[in-house]
């Protein structure tokens, strides 16, 4: 294999720039080159195929910078639709028509679905990421616990649903520990935790904070290193009454509460409360407000005004419970120490796995307690469930505890091996010397796109008209 193509798919993460950087690197060992393609998935739909050469004379181009978060070939939602054949085959005939002779693609677990198809007409692989961790698997035979109903209201004509365990949950075991991008998430939500925490105290408040994670409760798991009072996952169903019991003992006994909750949890009967509760807008329209909002309503409607009046502690229930979403801050900015590390190992291993001759392959990091982290290669067919389908993967519940709502012992476990080194000095020294340098306030900023655009190629036009 002489040339690859490699693309970002999905939502962004921070260590997107690092997995490109850590294939470039191997492929510039191994004589190979690497062409970046622009915007994920969508690059393949367009008959011109911008791309970047990421490795002229097999040197990395000063642009790519593993420390710098985003991705700068750019990322899209874009997917492969693998019933539109002729598409895929245009798809693989562009790709032929660069040279192209084995794809790299990172993503998460939607890029990873599309891949099969793909996979069908050149060597193709996946290096993870995603800020949510739900790119792997509990065990090896989780996929194989899914079953299919029929469901007329979903857009597939089907609804999946996990069914209970015999397996037992050992983290020795876990395929895909931690996907890049989670870390830095968590360094960021953890940061906000620790930040929201003096305001509520200093002003007897009751702080409800959303973090991002869709279904899966890794991120709202991490955000303990921020020491919020209470943590709510999507995989355990709240039991409001208790939550309001706790926030009221604790409201008691420190004045201030600081609570945590991932963007999917979902009420005693399984409905996501952000998708609940509906706000108008002063214009009147209807606004979805997400699950901290959703969940502050409840509290106002729960605990009542009287509650704070009562030991002169606020005059409302609006006024003293508050909301935060640690949002898009999240997924941006530079990757901590071990994302960068360990994404750019990702990167090194995909390329590896397709010059080994691999094909529908995942880079995985895996970790045990004698090898600690270390990359592998896994099957993607092995993440399928019986009809094919790649489910995100839900943090394990074993890793919380609901009576504490807070990390269980395994939960804690879990937890040490990623975070315990893994902010590097350097990531402290950068704040020091970047953030309030003095040119910050004169130059503007200076898009990575600006100096990428001037290295894009296009397919040659004679071969565009495929
Ligand atoms: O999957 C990553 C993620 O950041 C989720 O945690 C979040 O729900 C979603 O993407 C947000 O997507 P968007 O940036 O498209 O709003």
């Amino acid at each position: 294999m002489k040339r690859i193509g490699i693309l970002t798919a999905g939502g962004d993460t921070p260590t997107m720039n690092a997995t490109v950087y850590g294939a470039v690197v191997r492929a510039n060992q191994l004589k190979v080159e690497i062409f970046g393609l622009i915007k994920g998935f969508n690059c393949l739909f367009n008959p011109r195929v911008p791309h970047v050469h990421l490795n002229p004379l097999y040197q990395e181009i000063p642009e790519l910078d593993p420390t710098k978060g985003g991705t700068l070939i750019g990322a899209s939602r874009d997917y492969v639709d693998p019933e539109k054949k002729a598409e895929l085959d245009l798809v693989a005939s562009r790709l032929k028509g660069l040279g192209i002779e084995g794809l790299i693609c990172v993503g998460g677990d939607g890029t990873l679905n599309g891949l099969q198809p793909l996979a069908e007409r050149l060597p193709t692989v996946l290096a993870p990421k995603t800020i949510d961790n739900d790119l792997g698997l509990n065990y090896s035979s989780e996929p194989d616990e899914w079953v299919r109903i029929k469901d007329s209201d979903a857009r597939s004509g089907f609804r999946y649903e996990h069914r209970s365990s015999q397996a037992v949950f050992d983290l020795e075991y876990v395929v895909n520990y931690v996907t890049p991008g989670y870390a830095t998430a968590v360094f960021v939500s953890a940061g906000g935790v620790e930040r929201i925490r003096t305001t509520a105290e200093s002003h007897r408040r009751i702080a409800i904070i959303e973090v991002m994670g869709r279904h899966s409760g890794y991120l709202a798991l991490g955000s303990a290193y921020g020491r919020p009072d209470i943590i709510l996952v999507p995989e355990h169903p709240l039991d409001l009454e208790r939550l309001v019991e706790r926030v009221k003992h604790l409201y008691d006994l420190q004045k201030n509460v600081v609570i945590v909750c991932g963007e999917g949890i979902v009420d005693e009967q399984g409905r996501e409360l952000g998708a609940e509760t509906k706000t108008t807008d002063p214009a009147g329209n209807v606004a979805l407000s997400g699950a901290a909002e959703a969940l502050r309503h409840k509290f106002i409607q729960m605990i009542g005004d009287r509650y704070f009046q009562l030991y002169r502690r606020g005059n409302s229930a609006r006024e003293a419970v508050f909301t935060r979403k640690v949002g898009h801050t999240q997924r941006g900015g530079r990757p901590i120490l071990f994302d960068r590390f360990y994404a750019a190992q990702l990167g090194a291993k995909a390329v590896e796995l397709l010059l080994e001759g691999q094909n529908n392959a995942v880079a995985i990091l895996q970790h045990n307690s004698s090898r600690g982290f270390h990359v592998e290669g896994y099957d993607a067919n092995r993440f399928r469930d019986r009809w094919g389908y790649i489910h995100a993967r839900r943090m394990h519940p074993l890793l919380y505890d609901p009576k504490l709502m807070k990390p269980s012992r395994a939960g804690v476990d879990y937890l040490l091996p990623i975070f315990t080194d893994a902010i590097g000095e350097d990531d402290m020294e950068h704040i020091r010397r970047t953030l309030f340098a003095q040119g910050n306030l004169a130059q503007p900023y200076h898009s990575i796109n600006t100096d990428i655009n001037k290295r894009i190629r296009y397919l040659a036009e004679e071969e565009a008209a495929i």
